[in-house]
């Protein structure tokens, strides 16, 4: 298992040394290497068996560092970065050669962000080079959002996890860049469309692996539980499934089941926060994938705001491999 633990000299020190390091961020944990060296970012790969076509975001701490790793920092998506920065957004900006093509998967976009977690800034900072981040899960599970999630599926293969506690958002970043002129959304994430469109106005959303096939993260397959998953009408599914004698588990918005155990169920927000339910959303996924139950029961939130971003992460998982 890996060692867990908040040392910043000790994270920096491996890092230095080309291997990898499980960071912290607001949205999920990331698996971090340097950005710069192609051994690095091969061993990232590797350790989440990702298929290389699948490219990487690269994180730094601040607007002014991203200048040395883009050609263009186009003037709309400056003021994203300005106003949201550090925090949930990832920017497609276009790349200069000292990205190795590994990292985009020789795409001529970079994608970057700058974290919001104070032990994760710190490192950054202190680092003169980018940390390549996919989420620290094996390719096509769920997101970890602590440090016992990354251990749990990774520990074998890395030798340290910065420990920031749980991410604050719960969600992976939204992903914007340009598009004939555009701009437009390729995931859905943890920064709300609207407080995008407040900055730049209505924008385009481009979410769907049919059209954006180079982007796995929008696989239809992907942040998927072990277990059966299946979304759909509680108030159906529930008694449909009892009635087949089968061991379910219940992740609703806020609905309880008497008939239920306690154990066997989770309300993502009781009292009905879209922001509360994204943050416990992937813990909640793992502790019914973790419970004895066949299969999990689970429903759609209502559809805006994060509960947008909720809703496409709840219908990856439950579309069939
Ligand atoms: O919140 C997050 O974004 C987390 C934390 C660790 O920062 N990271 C994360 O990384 O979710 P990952 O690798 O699990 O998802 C990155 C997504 C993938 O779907 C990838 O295809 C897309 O970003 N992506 C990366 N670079 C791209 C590029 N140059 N063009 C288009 N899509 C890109
Ligand atoms: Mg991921």
């Amino acid at each position: 298992m890996a060692e867990i633990g908040k040392d910043i000299a000790k994270a920096k020190q491996l890092l230095d040394a080309g291997l990898l390091v499980a960071i912290p961020t607001e949205t999920v944990y990331g698996l971090a290497g340097n950005a710069l060296s192609p051994h690095a970012v091969a061993g990232i790969f590797e350790a989440k068996n990702r298929p290389s076509f699948d490219p990487l975001i690269i994180h730094t701490s601040s607007i002014e560092k991203v200048e040395a790793y883009v050609l263009d920092f186009p003037e709309v998506l400056k003021k994203l970065a300005l106003k949201f920065w550090p925090g949930p957004l990832t920017l497609l900006l276009p790349r200069k050669n000292i990205i190795p093509d590994l990292v985009t998967s020789g795409l001529d976009r970079v994608a970057v962000r700058v974290p919001s977690h104070a032990l994760t800034l710190e490192l950054l900072e202190s680092l003169d080079y980018p940390l390549a981040a996919p989420s620290a899960n094996p390719f096509g599970y769920i997101s970890p959002t602590t440090a016992q999630h990354v251990n749990a599926q990774l520990g074998e293969r890395i030798p340290y996890i910065l420990d920031g506690g749980s991410c604050q958002v719960g969600l992976e970043s939204t992903i914007v860049g340009i598009e004939n002129g555009d701009v437009t959304v390729y995931r859905l994430g943890g920064l709300d469309l609207s407080e995008i469109e407040g900055v730049v106005g209505p924008i385009k959303v481009r979410n769907h692996s049919s059209s954006n096939p180079q982007a796995p993260g929008l696989l239809e397959s992907h942040y998927a539980p072990r277990k059966p998953f299946v979304l759909g009408d509680l108030e159906i599914l529930v008694p449909q499934y009892l009635k087949q004698g089968k061991e379910i588990a219940v992740l609703s918005f806020q609905k309880y089941f008497d008939e239920l155990a306690k154990d066997f169920q989770i309300q993502l927000s009781p009292a009905g926060d879209i922001r509360e339910a994204a943050q416990c959303l992937f813990s909640s996924m793992r502790k019914l994938d973790e419970s004895p139950a066949e299969v999990i029961l689970t429903e759609l939130m209502p559809e805006k705001g994060l509960g947008r971003a909720i809703n496409d992460r709840l219908r990856r998982a439950a579309a069939q491999g």
